[in-house]
């Protein structure tokens, strides 16, 4: 029998994924979902395409007593936390929710691991931390500075780790910051399904494939970029998801960030592109004035993921485009149109 594996946020969207592919490699993962963001049914789905019982707990971590109750009917081996609130413009309204669910859960998170002898964790961060970029492909030792409550939320996270790796060399960290995740399972049983209108261009260009929505937004076409338009490095979730658990088995003692990127930028209208043609028509758009705190580019540099993880991406933006397409097309309303 496998190692049982903590996944906080596991009914998410880059959870999910990253749960096919621990199960797939042998180990036992247990899910702690809130549901906040994400769908009791996708673990329905998940035990589908696993073909095996996944453990699901619906609690909210910010309750430290739920949460102790996990970890005492289970025997952790390690912990990848994806759990927490996510929306950059939402964290500007409404900072402290953020603030308190974002942080609180995962204090209760390292103490309920320090008191099980549970050291091991793989945490889900953000580019989002590198704020402006000073340099472009960014590394990891690029300067860091959050520029919203929630990349905010990230980075103090980010430092909690660090204090607390550096507190006792049990600790065995591993500080995964994602650039732009988009795609979905190939089986297009699961994707990213985020609840009222998206922020975020893949999953808004989707709804107008499968027409939700009528047309695409281009935030602005004057940007220091070859077509105008914002420049992002997209990378498919199936290779995010293979990335948590190169992590997770390279895991040493301390607490190291990684980019998790592939080094290649798309601009908005390169991916509007993309998906005209994994959907076999011309998606409609706009380009309209800028986003309020957007930026012309961001890029990873992953090369230290790849030397130490040995990890890199393999799946390109048209593999991208065809298996978000894929989810889309067969869940028009997302996990609500399964329930049907
Ligand atoms: C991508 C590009 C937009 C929507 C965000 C978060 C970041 C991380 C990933 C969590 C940009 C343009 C977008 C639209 C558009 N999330 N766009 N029309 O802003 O790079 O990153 O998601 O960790 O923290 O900041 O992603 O998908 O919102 O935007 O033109 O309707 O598409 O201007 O150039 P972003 P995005």
């Amino acid at each position: 029998m496998g190692s049982e594996i903590l996944v906080t946020g596991g009914a998410g969207y880059i959870g999910s994924h990253t749960v096919v592919k621990l199960a797939e490699a042998g180990f036992r993962p247990v899910v702690v979902d809130d549901y906040s963001n994400s769908s009791p049914k996708a673990v329905e789905i998940l035990q589908e395409l696993t073909d095996t019982e996944i453990p699901a707990y619906p609690i909210d971590m910010t309750d430290a007593e739920a949460l102790g109750e996990v970890f005492a009917a289970h025997d952790f081996e390690a912990v990848i936390h994806f759990a927490g609130f996510k929306a950059v413009g939402e964290s500007v309204e409404q900072p402290l929710s953020y603030y308190q669910n974002n942080l609180v859960s995962t204090l209760n998170l390292l103490q309920l691991m320090e008191q099980h002898n549970c050291f091991k964790l793989v945490f889900s961060s953000s580019a989002t931390v590198y704020g402006i970029p000073s340099e472009i492909p960014l590394t990891e030792s690029a300067d860091l500075g959050a520029i919203n409550p929630y990349g905010q939320t990230k980075l103090m996270i980010e430092h909690i780790c660090r204090d607390t790796a550096a507190s006792n060399e049990s600790w065995q960290i591993s500080l995964l910051r994602y650039f732009n995740p988009v795609g979905a399972h190939p089986s297009g049983r699961i994707g990213e399904d985020p609840k009222g209108i998206p922020n975020n261009l893949v999953p808004f260009v989707m709804q107008v494939a499968v027409g939700r929505r009528e047309k695409v937004s281009v935030f602005g076409g004057d940007w220091d970029t070859g077509d105008g338009t914002g420049v992002r490095d997209y990378i498919h979730v199936q290779d995010l998801a293979a990335g948590h658990l190169a992590a997770l088995n390279h895991l040493q003692s301390g607490c190291e960030a990684y980019n998790l990127g592939t080094g290649q930028g798309s601009s908005v209208l390169e991916v509007v592109a993309a998906a005209s043609k994994a959907v076999g028509q011309d998606l409609a758009y706009e380009i309209v004035d800028r986003r309020p705190g957007d930026i012309a580019t961001s890029l990873a540099d992953p090369s230290k993921a790849t030397a130490q993880l040995d990890w890199k991406t393999e799946l390109t933006l048209d593999d991208m485009m065809r298996d978000s397409w894929a989810w889309q097309s067969a869940n028009p309303e997302g996990y609500s149109s399964s329930d049907s």
